[in-house]
C-alpha cells in the first residue's frame, strides 16, 4: 500500500491506497473552508498551523496500516509553501521511520490522476484542469507526458468565483456560493464581456471579467440579494463562455484523433460548467471523463492513484532532495 499526503492549500488529507487492486482502503480529508471563510480567502500561516493539527490527527488512524505500506508520497509542488511544508515534514519523518521509500508528486498531476482512482486509466486525452490556483488545458500522453495547450495569462477560473464572491460578500470557497447564487438569478441580467473573444491566442484570462464585476457591484451601491444572484448568474455564464470558447479552439486545432475529454479540479464541480462541456463534446464527438464529486476538489486519494504509477517505475525522491515549490518547475 502507498501512504499519500496532500497539503498543498487548506485541505488536509491523508489515503492509503493498494498498489495492486488500487484500491482505496483509507481516505480522510479535514477541510479549513469555515475558519479561512470570514478573510474572504486562505490565510497561507492560519492554513499551516491548522495543518499541523489535523495532518497527525488523521496519521493516528492510519498506525493499523503502517506495516502494508510500501512508500509515502506527498504533494510538493505548486501551492503555499508553508502548507507544502507541513505534508513534506511528515512525509520524510515517514520515510525515515518506517524506512520506505519517499514519491513527491506534483498536486497537477495529481488532478489528472483523480480521473483514475480506483480504475484503470484510459489515454490519452485532452484535460481541462480548473482549480483555484490553475486553469488549463493539457493534452495527456500517460501519467507522465503532457503538454499544456492553453493557460491563464492572470487569475484562474476557480480563483474568480472566490474574488466574485468575496466582492459580494458571500464567503468562502465562492466556488459553490456562486453556482448556488447564479442557480435563482437571471444570467442575462449583465452584459459582461467575454474575455480575449477577438483574440486567437489560445489563453484565458480572468482579471478583465472581474474588474467588470467590481464596476458594476460599485454602480449599484448597496445591493439586494436578487442583484447578487444576478451578477453571479451574469458573472458565471461568461465565465463559461470563455472557457468553451477557447477551448473550442484547442479542439479544432490540437484534438487530432484523441477521443475523450475530461475534466478535473475543484471547479469540475460546477453543474453549469460540466452541462456546457457535455454539449461541446458532443459537438466534436468526444466523451466527457470526470472524477467522482469527492475527488473533484483537493484530496490525498488523487496524490496515492499518481504515486501507484510513479511506484510501479521506480520514480523515487532521496529524502535531501524532497523540496517544496510554490510554483511548477519547467521540465
Ligand atoms: O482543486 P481545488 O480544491 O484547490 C486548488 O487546487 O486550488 O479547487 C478549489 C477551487 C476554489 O477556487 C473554488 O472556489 C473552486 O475550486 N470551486 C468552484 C466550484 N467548487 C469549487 N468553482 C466554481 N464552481 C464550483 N462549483
Ligand atoms: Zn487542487
Amino acid at each position: 500500500m502507498i501512504l499519500s499526503i496532500e497539503s498543498s492549500c487548506d485541505d488536509s488529507s491523508i489515503a492509503i491506497t493498494e498498489i495492486e487492486t488500487k484500491k482505496v482502503v483509507y481516505h480522510k480529508k479535514i477541510s479549513q473552508d469555515s475558519e479561512h471563510s470570514k478573510y474572504g480567502g486562505v490565510v497561507p500561516e492560519l492554513a499551516a498551523r491548522l495543518h499541523s493539527e489535523a495532518l497527525p490527527k488523521i496519521l493516528e488512524e492510519c498506525k493499523p496500516y503502517f506495516e502494508a505500506i510500501r512508500a509515502i508520497a506527498v504533494t510538493n509542488e505548486p501551492g503555499l509553501s508553508v502548507t507544502l511544508v507541513e505534508g513534506a515534514t511528515m512525509a520524510k519523518a515517514l520515510s525515515i521511520s518506517l524506512h520506505k521509500p519517499l514519491i513527491a508528486v506534483n498536486h497537477l498531476k495529481g488532478h489528472i490522476a483523480s480521473l483514475f482512482i480506483e480504475e484503470d486509466a484510459v489515454f490519452p486525452m485532452i484535460t481541462l484542469l480548473v482549480s483555484g490556483g490553475h486553469t488549463m488545458v493539457l493534452k495527456v500522453e500517460d501519467f507522465f507526458r503532457y503538454e499544456v495547450l492553453a493557460s491563464t495569462l492572470d487569475d484562474s477560473f476557480g480563483e474568480s468565483f472566490d474574488k466574485v464572491a468575496k466582492m459580494l460578500s458571500l464567503g468562502y470557497p465562492g466556488g459553490p456560493i456562486v453556482e448556488e447564487y447564479a442557480k435563482r438569478g437571471d444570467s442575462a441580467r449583465f452584459d459582461f464581456t467575454i474575455p480575449l473573444y477577438n483574440s486567437n491566442r489560445l489563453a484565458f484570462s480572468y482579471s478583465g471579467l472581474k474588474n467588470q464585476v467590481r464596476l458594476t457591484i460599485e454602480s449599484l451601491g448597496e445591493l439586494t440579494k436578487k442583484e447578487k444572484e444576478d451578477i453571479c448568474a451574469s458573472f458565471q455564464r461568461v465565465a463559461i463562455a470563455h472557457l468553451m470558447h477557447k477551448i473550442k479552439k484547442v479542439l479544432k486545432t490540437k484534438k487530432e484523433d484523441i477521443k475523450t475529454f475530461s475534466i478535473v479540479g475543484g471547479a469540475s464541480a460546477n453543474l453549469t460548467l460540466r452541462e456546457s462541456l457535455f454539449g461541446l463534446c458532443r459537438e466534436f464527438g468526444m466523451d466527457l471523463k470526470l472524477a467522482k464529486l469527492e475527488f473533484c476538489s483537493d484530496n490525498a486519494a488523487m496524490i496515492g492513484r499518481y504515486a501507484i504509477e510513479a511506484y510501479k517505475m521506480g520514480y523515487f525522491t532521496n529524502i535531501e532532495d524532497l523540496k517544496v515549490s510554490p510554483k511548477v518547475k519547467e521540465g
